[in-house]
């Protein structure tokens, strides 16, 4: 990252950026009930000067009066609960640099553990003669796909979503990080994918919209305002009606010993399971994700 614009302290009366770090922090904690990613308070505030200087600073440095105005307005915005990655429009994902724009769900870290799971499995695949095939259900901006399409050169990934404004992110991700290997489609589950792919699929993932319906308006404003609603929910009451339908129409998909890979909240691990389970899969796993917040799910497909 570039330099910021920046003087040392001491001449203007402007604050270093130390003071403004330790006022914004303060002012973000008393936030906190607008904000799923609590704490680290200090380091939310040193993204958003990073930004407002337009690149790395000291702490002794004395920021100018209008960065300095620029980083209240971006504190304020964040105190009331808007996303950095919205405010900066961009997030890192597994090493990528992806573009993230307000009406697409913003990847969280965690789900990187999806991906690297899904590109362990594929690059055992990718030693063969033939390029193995992944398919990303639900892909949002396209995190999985391009993490699997990045580490995975030999993969062919296709990531489907049903929110236009998704897709659209997802693309244009693809062509900044030149992942030619990544593909993405628009539509509901399987319906837009091409027909050649039936029965050559290697691998699924999904980590799918699985809030329950009545819990939407118990969720901080940081998650109900600021993402679609479609990315949170499908509307079930048990969260597990959208996974359902990929599980089901899977076997139609996958290989013979292809993977089902799915991101799912802890608490809903055990439900999960017992839908993959329902649709056919064998060989199932829970794996525990970062931080114990999350599982990936990990079966096998259903016997033909
Ligand atoms: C929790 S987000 C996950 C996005 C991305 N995979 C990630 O991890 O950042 C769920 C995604 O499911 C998509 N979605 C909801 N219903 C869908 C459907 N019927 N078919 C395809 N995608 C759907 C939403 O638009 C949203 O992008």
């Amino acid at each position: 990252m570039k330099t910021a614009e920046r003087t040392k302290h001491g001449s203007n009366g402007s604050k270093t950026a130390d003071a403004l770090l330790r006022d914004a922090a303060h002012t973000l904690s008393r936030s906190a009930d607008n904000l799923s990613w609590k704490g680290a308070w200090r380091d939310q505030a040193s993204e958003l000067l990073t930004y407002a200087l337009g690149g790395e600073f000291e702490p002794d440095d004395a920021v100018p009066a209008a960065a300095a105005r620029r980083f209240a307005k971006l504190v304020e915005r964040r105190a009331d609960g808007e996303p950095i990655p919205q405010i900066t429009g961009y997030v890192e994902f597994d090493d990528l640099r992806l573009r993230v724009r307000k009406g697409a769900f913003v990847p969280r870290w965690t789900t990187e553990f999806l991906a690297q799971e899904a590109a362990r499995r594929l690059r055992a695949r990718a030693r063969g003669s033939r390029a193995p095939v992944h398919v990303d259900l639900a892909t949002g901006i396209g995190p999985v796909a391009l993490a699997v399409a990045s580490r995975v050169p030999r993969a062919q990934t296709h990531g489907v979503d049903v929110a236009a404004a998704a897709v659209k992110l997802a693309t244009e991700n693809a062509r900044e990080l030149r992942l030619r290997n990544a593909h993405f489609h628009r539509g509901d589950l399987y319906k837009p994918l091409p027909a050649k792919l039936r029965g050559k699929v290697d691998l699924i993932t999904i980590h799918p919209p699985y809030i329950a319906t009545q819990d939407i308006e118990d969720l901080p404003a940081e998650i109900r305002e600021f993402e679609p609603i479609v990315s949170l929910t499908d509307k079930s009451r048990d969260g597990l009606w959208l996974l359902q339908r990929a599980a089901e129409g899977a076997s139609e998909w996958l290989r013979p010993d292809g993977w089902f890979l799915v991101e799912i909240g802890s608490y809903l691990a055990r439900g999960a399971r017992g839908t993959v389970a329902r649709a056919g899969f064998r060989d199932m796993k829970s794996l525990v994700g970062p931080l114990r917040l999350n599982r990936v799910i990990v079966a096998r497909a259903p016997r033909g």
